[in-house]
């Protein structure tokens, strides 16, 4: 059975179980918890102070801050305002939202860390869809908010989708220097540009200046050999990419060629079958494809997501 009959046959599925399907996960709340140093060296307490101001270097675009060389920055997520906008934060405490993700995270978590010589790192999980607005920036978020309360885990958020970015702007950041950069200036490192937060286990890889070539970029050896030392360098990081829509972009196509998990949002009563069944046509040849069934209502007031995987 093909990766699209097996997908199909799992939306059917998931409509079947919509309500019971979304079975609470049974743990402990995972909270804050002991908050350790993801990256560079350096510790970082859980509050930080403003993040300094960066070094000026010459000037990308008019509207973004330059790189500082060699010094990962900081910046401060307003966990109160990300709560406000229905993400989740360490510190919203046992919300449906959370138990969501709980049972969301895990098949994920599972498979990221197989053992033996996978030909792509599973640690490297796309997000993506065939439509526009289904929700990849908001899962995405979520799902790294998620990774991140964990206690044996780390996140990189990276913000792939480089000719829409909304990773930062859904934070309440400003635009910042990130992937595409790094890809387009040999003498800039990952730390350059890689954002820590004061989510101790959460960092953010802006998508930074848009280029005209970023298919190219994407596609290119450079991001090949950056993509494969992301995922070596840590042993316990799970990097989750927010990525352009399949049907809409040929970005799409080219990171999924680098991922060893693709997670497709499919928004409820929206995305047709027709689009979810040519966006998986665009990812075949492709393993660990998983689906979540994005916006679903199982009564007024409340929003669920179905997740399936194989
Ligand atoms: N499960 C959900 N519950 C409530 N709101 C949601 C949910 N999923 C997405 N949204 C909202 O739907 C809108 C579109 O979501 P989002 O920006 O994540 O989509 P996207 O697929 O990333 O869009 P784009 O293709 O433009 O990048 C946002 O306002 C987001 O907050
Ligand atoms: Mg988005």
């Amino acid at each position: 059975m093909s990766i699209i009959e097996k997908a199909a046959g799992r939306i059917e599925h998931g409509r079947q179980e919509r309500g019971p399907a979304l079975a609470r996960a049974a743990e402990s709340t995972a909270g804050a918890g002991p908050l350790r140093d993801e990256g560079h060296g350096a510790a970082t307490a859980t509050a930080m102070p403003p993040a300094p101001a960066p070094t000026p270097t010459p000037t990308p675009t008019p509207s973004m801050p330059s790189a500082p060389t060699r010094r990962t920055r900081e910046v401060e997520l307003d966990l109160a305002r990300m709560q406000e906008r229905g993400l989740i934060t360490v510190a919203g405490g046992r919300t449906l939202l959370v138990e969501d993700f709980r049972v969301i995270k895990r098949p994920i978590l599972k498979k990221a860390f197989p053992g033996g010589t996978a030909v792509l790192p599973s640690n490297l999980v796309m997000i993506t869809s065939a439509l526009a607005g289904e929700g990849k920036t908001y899962c995405s978020i979520n799902l790294a908010m998620s990774i991140a309360m964990e206690l044996d885990h780390t996140v990189l958020l990276i913000d792939a989708d480089v000719a829409r970015p909304s990773v930062l702007k859904a934070l309440g950041l400003p635009p910042q220097p990130g992937l595409m950069d790094l890809l387009l200036d040999d003498s800039l490192d990952l730390a350059d540009v890689m954002l820590r937060t004061n989510v101790n286990t959460l960092s953010i890889l802006p998508a930074g200046t848009a280029n005209l070539r970023a298919t190219e970029l994407l596609a290119s050896q450079s991001m090949k050999a950056l993509v494969l030392e992301i995922a070596q360098r840590y042993p316990d990081r799970i990097i989750i990419f927010d990525s352009p829509p399949l049907l809409l972009t040929s970005e799409a196509r080219v990171l999924a060629g680098h991922m060893g998990q693709i997670v497709v949002v499919v928004e409820s009563q929206q995305t047709t079958q027709h689009a979810v069944l040519e966006g998986l046509r665009r990812l075949e040849g492709c393993d660990n494809v998983s689906l979540i069934y994005n916006k679903s209502r199982d009564f007024a007031g409340t929003e669920t997501y179905d997740y399936h995987y194989g």
